[in-house]
């Protein structure tokens, strides 16, 4: 077992490096956003003792195992079930008014996406659900390609996934669904897109791949929640606290990128505005002028690691 691989063989992405750039110091309060199996948080509760950790995750399971992996620190931590969009209001609840570092690595952890019956993966037959916090109210994947229109469906497709044939792929759910027979599976899914899509031998992913990251961005909002996450973020965090993001596809990495630039007082509005109407305000130093990425050892050990991307800003002293 590796030594960074938690318990259900989570391996944590980029844990070194961003541990690194969140530098915690005795005495400080550190919010782990994405707590999944609590990887990254054993690395800052192990690497400084005197340090205490606010962990958030949306998904009751992860929460679960979470709070058994990191047991033997007894009330340094503190773990709360909320979507870390909520981050303002789950501090203010504890009591706290300000931190010193947050992270959040971004998107599903294995326990999800090895998970046989939430419907996240292709690789197991199960009801399309897809949703991170499966108590909260929101639809499930089968529910979306239910109510959605063929449009949006293809838009969903398109903009979350990046693939070509949405269109088709759209047309055929809402045929099988006009037929009376809506997709409801995984399987199902993944066995349409293979017949809406022409194989190109150059593609090395299962053709159904596009489509289901797509679904399940827009089942969990997840683009949606990332900018007001990041800006509520850097309002809780004390002077020279520090933010490090770590995003796994090209949307998310870009959502960060310019939140960042736009909170370090770089104006984001298009060159024809005469006036800059976007509100950049400088409030951040980019420590990260480049995205760090894992290393070769990384990669050949973690293949999950593939597309990583590290950015951290810190809190100027204003
Ligand atoms: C990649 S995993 C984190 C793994 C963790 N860093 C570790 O080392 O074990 C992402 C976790 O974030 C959670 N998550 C994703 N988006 C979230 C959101 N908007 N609010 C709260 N939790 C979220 C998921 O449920 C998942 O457990
Ligand atoms: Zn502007």
């Amino acid at each position: 077992m590796n030594l960074s691989e938690g318990e259900n063989g989570h391996v944590s992405v980029l844990l070194k490096e961003t541990i690194d750039l969140v530098d915690p110091k005795p005495g400080d309060v550190i919010v782990d956003a994405t707590l999944g199996l609590g990887g990254h948080s054993r690395e800052i509760l192990e690497r400084q003792p005197e340090a205490r950790l606010i962990g958030l995750d949306q998904d009751a399971d992860a929460i679960e195992i979470a709070k058994r992996n990191l047991e033997e620190f007894g009330d340094r931590v503190t773990i709360v079930q909320t979507n870390f969009v909520n981050i303002r209001e789950a501090l203010s609840e504890l009591g706290i008014d300000a931190v010193n570092g947050i992270i959040a690595d971004l998107g599903v952890s294995s326990l999800q996406f090895d998970s046989e019956t939430r419907g996240f993966s292709f690789r197991f037959d199960a009801p399309l659900d897809m949703r991170m916090d499966a108590e909260g109210q929101y639809p499930t994947a089968a529910e979306l390609l239910q109510t959605l229109s063929q449009e949006e469906i293809a838009n969903t497709i398109y903009q979350f996934g990046e693939e070509r044939f949405s269109r088709r792929i759209a047309r055929r759910i809402v045929e099988r669904r006009e037929a009376g027979n809506p997709v409801a599976t995984t399987r199902e899914l993944a066995e349409l897109v293979e017949r809406a899509v022409p194989r190109s031998k150059k593609d090395k992913i299962h053709p159904a791949t596009r489509t289901f990251q797509a679904l399940r961005i827009a089942v969990n909002n997840e683009l949606g929640v990332l900018e007001n996450f990041l800006s509520d973020s850097v309002e809780s965090l004390a002077p020279g606290g520090r933010l490090a993001v770590i995003s796994f596809h090209s949307l998310e990495d870009r959502i960060v990128k310019q939140a960042f630039l736009k909170l370090s007082g770089r104006c984001q509005c298009p060159p024809r505005l005469p006036t800059c109407q976007c509100g950049a305000v400088k409030k951040v130093e980019i420590l990260t002028k480049k995205p760090v990425v894992p290393t070769e050892t990384e990669l050949s050990e973690n293949p999950r690691s593939r597309s990583a991307k590290l950015r951290a800003v810190r809190k100027l002293n204003i």
